[in-house]
């Protein structure tokens, strides 16, 4: 796919999935701003990728307030002349169950991934809309935001928040040919590392350097980054114009496009419902299928 002519930011670029990301892009031809909060992770990246005969250039920001999305719009334009595409990767975890979670637990996350989002694609879409030659967010969700996730108050509200951002931008931004679409990952990194569940599969995959189990790989859609990193490719590229509003799961084995939520059971009452009148109808009624809550826990087949 090429993305030659094609200028990207991708923040929290510097290790992980948007480390993957960056690189993606630039082996495709784009020119590529690296982000993320310290120089020395920022250079190693851009080294990486200039190694590799790439284009990059590093950004030294905090994502979540105004100032940062606009240093990250102002390099890309300054130093390769236009921006076309931006990734809003940047994150971080800070899990504890509800009656332990502190408001700074809350407010942090809070402030990278949804503020950060927010700020960012607004800087962009003001800059894409100026240039008037279209453009490509892609938000970064998570599958806690689709399902909901023990531990994962903060993240779990911010990454719902993202995928409903997408939706309308997607609805704001289509004059303008700007496309917006939710990706919503998985893949092993020091961030997957600190899941319980997948920690201990990680890690031996790391000791023994075998490829993680093809059950992981499919039915939990748990791979590499580079796994992830295909589908940003695709998003950038002119071959995805018609794509837009969209939540698109990928990982491992896995692509999958996540349903838009619908009322699934509805029921009439003339003149409106009373609580008894619900009770009366609820089981075998509207509350017949009641839906699943939470991410399940992984399972590994049956030796
Ligand atoms: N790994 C997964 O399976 C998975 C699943 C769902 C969603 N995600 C999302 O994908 C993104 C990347 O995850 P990852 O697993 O690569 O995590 P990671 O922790 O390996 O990398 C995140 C990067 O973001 C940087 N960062 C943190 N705060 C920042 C800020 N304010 N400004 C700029 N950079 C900042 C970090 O320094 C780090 O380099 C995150 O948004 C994460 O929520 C990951």
């Amino acid at each position: 796919m090429d993305l030659q002519g094609k200028v990207a930011v991708v923040t929290g670029s510097g290790r992980g999935l948007g480390l993957a990301y960056a690189q993606a892009l630039a082996a495709a031809g784009a020119a590529v701003v690296v982000n993320d909060v310290d120089r020395a992770t920022v250079d190693a990246a851009v080294a990486t990728i200039t190694a590799a005969g790439g284009r990059a250039t590093g950004a030294v920001a905090a994502v979540g307030d105004s100032e940062a999305a606009q240093l990250l719009v102002d390099t890309a334009v300054t130093e390769f002349g236009s921006l076309d595409v931006l990734v809003t990767n940047a994150g971080i975890l800070r899990d504890r169950v509800l009656w332990k979670m502190t408001d700074e637990d809350f407010d942090d996350v809070v402030r990278v991934h949804l503020r950060g989002t927010f700020t960012c694609a607004r800087a962009a879409a003001i800059r894409m809309r100026e240039q008037g030659t279209g453009g490509r967010l892609v938000l970064i969700s998570s599958p806690a935001g689709q399902r909901g996730n023990f531990g994962q108050t903060n993240y779990a509200a911010a990454k719902a928040g993202i995928v409903s951002m997408a939706r309308t931008w997607a609805m704001e931004l289509s004059r303008a040919d700007i496309t917006v679409n939710a990706v919503v990952p998985v893949a092993a990194t020091e961030m997957t590392r600190t899941i319980p569940a997948f920690a201990p599969v990680i890690e031996e995959a790391e000791r023994t350097g075998n490829p993680l189990p093809d059950w992981l790989r499919k039915e939990e859609g748990l791979g590499t980054v580079e796994d992830v990193a295909a589908l940003i490719t695709f998003l950038a590229s002119d071959d995805s114009k018609d794509v837009t509003g969209q939540a698109i799961g990928i990982g491992g084995d896995r692509l999958a496009l996540w349903a838009h939520p619908r009322e699934k059971a509805v029921a009439l009452a003339d003149g409106g419902w009373s609580a008894d009148a619900i009770a009366a109808q609820w089981q075998g009624g509207v509350g017949a299928e009641p839906e699943t809550y939470g991410i399940p826990a992984p399972k590994a087949p049956e030796a």
